[in-house]
């Protein structure tokens, strides 16, 4: 019996990608909008102004995700259109939008798993510093008690924070994702300082105010590293790379979760960084370090390691290798190595919070989407997920990246990850060959992925 009985199947999605009226319902501006009026910044100049009109078709949508069969869906909350200001005046009409969507999601079976932050930081609180106000935290944790005290009679799952590791880094340092700085390293390793902060505020809140039994876990994405022969030294060589912080980048697994499970920043880390780290007060470590019920693994692809001649090294692909539209290689072994490194190294319980892939999806003459490549991909790291459970791996859920095509960030739409095909001209949606499979895989409990 390698998926148990309570195996959590769903999808995921985030605010800013999927829920468009932008200027509705008296949603303040985040930093996305705003980056998605630079020219030339978002493929095609896209914005999420309409995206999929979740906002107005969630109905809709909710209805497809019990077609679908998902007994769990992971929905972001967007921070400016409850608090339009960042801080301050709440939105009525922001949160009867989440109020109502929860009521619906529940009504049809569908356990909702919320992520307080996925990427869309309310504009006017970029305009006094964003992430590098050492008062961010204590924003993020106003933000998080205004949703715990609305919505947690009928929400027991939260994340605080989606992919630090993305945000921070190309966000705050590349300058290729909102709000676009290029910072220096002390002012991003403040920032990233500060958003562990939020972190650990934000669990506090949650622990203190949740009105039903909480589990509270953040969802980071590092990188994925599996060893490129299943030799011992190998296996060794991409476990200490899944546990390296040795590169002055935020692309780092242990960067983020060391301070949070552990409240130490890694020390390879901390001497790769030298003088740029701030000093940090023990104090801020305590608040960071909350014991947390899950690590939301989120993993699209994996980068090949060898042990070289006294370090680990890459290990190109061969020639030829199959890669996604977004020209990341197809790695099914990263659900089984890199959770299994992971969860032996945090010890917590493992849901896979997003995992999926974009494909050259379009409507054929006959009217569906057939879109064979999402079906082998998925069943391939499903596969590697069993094999991660049998072999011992406290695997308890998979999320899978995404319901629906959707904004995909500087992107634009012309990648599309979803199960179900969005005509973004007219909002109209076509469930995907993807999403029949993945109905039979959820309803016989992932037996219909055979051997
Ligand atoms: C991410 C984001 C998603 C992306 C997905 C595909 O995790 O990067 O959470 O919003 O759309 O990863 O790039």
């Amino acid at each position: 019996m390698p998926f148990p009985k309570d195996f959590t199947w769903g999808a995921a999605t985030a605010s800013y990608q999927i829920e468009g009226a932008a200027s509705i319902g008296g949603r303040g501006p985040s930093v996305w909008d705003m980056f998605c009026r630079i020219p030339g910044r978002v493929y095609h100049n896209d914005t999420g102004e309409i995206a999929c009109d979740h906002y107005h078709r969630f109905k809709e949508d909710v209805a497809l995700m019990k077609k679908l069969g998902m007994k769990a869906y992971r929905l972001s909350i967007s921070w400016s259109r409850v608090l339009p200001d960042g801080t301050g005046k709440v939105n009525e009409e922001g949160l009867a939008f989440y109020d109502a969507l929860i009521d619906e999601l529940l009504a049809a079976g569908i356990t909702p798993w919320v992520t307080l932050f996925h990427w869309d930081m309310p504009y006017a609180l970029f305009l006094r510093g964003g992430w590098l106000n050492p008062s961010s935290p204590l924003w993020f944790a106003d933000y998080t008690k205004i949703i715990v005290d609305r919505l947690s009679d009928r929400v027991q799952n939260w994340f605080t924070i989606n992919e630090p590791q993305v945000f921070l880094q190309m966000g705050h340092v590349d300058g290729t994702h909102a709000p676009g700085l290029q910072l220096d390293w002390p002012e991003a390793l403040r920032a990233a300082h500060n958003v562990l902060l939020a972190h650990g505020r934000a669990v506090l809140v949650i622990r203190e105010r949740a009105k039903t039994p909480a589990l509270v876990g953040y969802a980071p994405v590092g990188g994925s590293f599996i060893p490129a022969s299943e030799s011992p030294a190998d296996i060794e060589a991409a476990k200490l790379v899944t546990y390296a912080c040795f590169e002055k980048t935020l692309w780092s697994n242990t960067w983020f979760s060391d301070p949070i499970f552990f409240g130490t920043y890694p020390e390879d880390g901390l001497k790769v960084f030298g003088s740029a780290m701030p000093t940090v007060p023990s104090v801020d470590m305590d608040i960071i370090r909350q014991p947390l019920d899950f690590y939301g693994f989120n993993t699209y692809f994996a980068t090949r390691i060898r042990m070289g001649e006294t370090l680990p090294e890459e290990a190109p692909f061969p020639p030829g290798s199959p890669h996604t539209m977004f020209h990341w290689q197809v790695t099914p072994e990263a659900l089984y190595w890199t959770a299994k490194f992971l969860n032996e190294r945090y010890k917590v319980p493992m849901y896979i919070t997003e995992n999926g892939t974009a494909c050259m999806d379009w409507v054929h003459e006959d009217g569906k989407v057939h879109d064979p490549q999402r079906i082998d991909y998925t069943s391939r790291y499903l596969k590697q997920v069993r094999r991660a459970i049998e072999g011992g791996v406290d695997v308890r859920g998979y999320f899978h990246w995404t319901l629906m095509d959707n904004f995909e960030w500087a992107e634009g739409y012309r990648q599309r990850f979803g199960l179900i095909f969005v005509d973004f001209p007219t909002g109209k949606r076509t469930p995907k060959d993807s999403f029949d499979w993945y109905q039979q895989v959820i309803a016989s409990s992932g037996e219909a992925l055979g051997k």
